[in-house]
């Protein structure tokens, strides 16, 4: 399959450019700076997705290049960790436009590529903070209650492209995205999940793969927590 994936440079993308590409994908991947990560399958783009300019180009390039795409997995993100009267708006509106809005303008670009698929799919990425209504991170959880809201509806209106579209809403997991988060917030968290223990991962591929799997076109508009989270 041809696979786009944002935010490969490091963390959870990084890790699903490298196991793909294993498993003899082809792996489109982008970040904003460029990545030490090179297998004959990978290619790495440098493209702040946050830049709609940037994003058409980099949608040109890979219609030019690979005429399709399979899937398009938006993993880039970032989160902001305060009190909401703490929070600069300038935060706010930054969370919004690289979690939300570069996800919506990447869908946006590459629909047309992913309905040449046989079974296109599109895996966005919430969080368990959005369930939890988690205190102290107003902005970060906002915004992808906004992503939340932009799978269900994507999911009807791309459906008679049939392509579908779906969610996967991790647990806290170790990364730089999470590394500042002080233990006794992180352990008060992980006790409101059913299963008390950090995701890794594989949990996040795991749920991935089910979505993508060309079994799974009558999938779409989902949202799976790990851990046993729900709403
Ligand atoms: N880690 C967790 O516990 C956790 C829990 C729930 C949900 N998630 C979600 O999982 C996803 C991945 O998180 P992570 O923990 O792997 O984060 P991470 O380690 O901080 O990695 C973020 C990735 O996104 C890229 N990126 C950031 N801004 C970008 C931009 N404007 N344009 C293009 N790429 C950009 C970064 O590369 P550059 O710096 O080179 O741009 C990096 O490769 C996020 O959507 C996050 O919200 C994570």
């Amino acid at each position: 399959m041809n696979i786009v994936i944002t935010g490969t440079r490091k963390g959870i993308g990084r890790y699903l450019a490298e196991e793909f590409c294993k498993e003899g994908h082809i792996v489109i991947g982008c970040s904003r700076t460029e990545s030490d990560f090179t297998h004959q399958n990978y290619s790495h783009f440098s493209v702040d997705i946050t830049e709609s300019r940037k994003v058409k180009d980099f949608a040109k390039f890979v219609r030019k290049q690979y005429k399709y795409v399979d899937v398009l997995i938006n993993n880039a993100g970032a989160a902001s960790m305060n009190h909401f009267l703490m929070t600069p708006l300038d935060t706010a509106e930054k969370l919004l436009q690289l979690n939300y809005l570069a996800a919506l303008s990447m869908v946006k670009e590459f629909s047309g590529m992913l309905r040449k698929s046989e079974h296109g799919r599109v895996v966005n990425f919430s969080t368990v903070a959005v369930p939890f209504n988690l205190e102290g991170e107003l902005a970060y959880t906002a915004s992808k209650a906004a992503v939340e809201s932009m799978t269900k509806i994507m999911a009807k209106e791309l459906a008679s492209m049939k392509i579908t579209v779906n969610a996967v809403g991790p647990t806290p997991i170790h990364t730089d995205l999470t590394a500042k988060v002080p233990k006794d917030k992180m352990d008060k968290l992980l006790e409101n999940q059913a299963i008390k223990r950090f995701g890794d991962f594989d949990d996040i591929k795991n749920v991935i793969d089910f979505y993508i799997s060309p079994k799974s076109d009558f999938i779409t508009g989902q949202i799976i927590y790990l851990g046993g989270v729900s709403r």
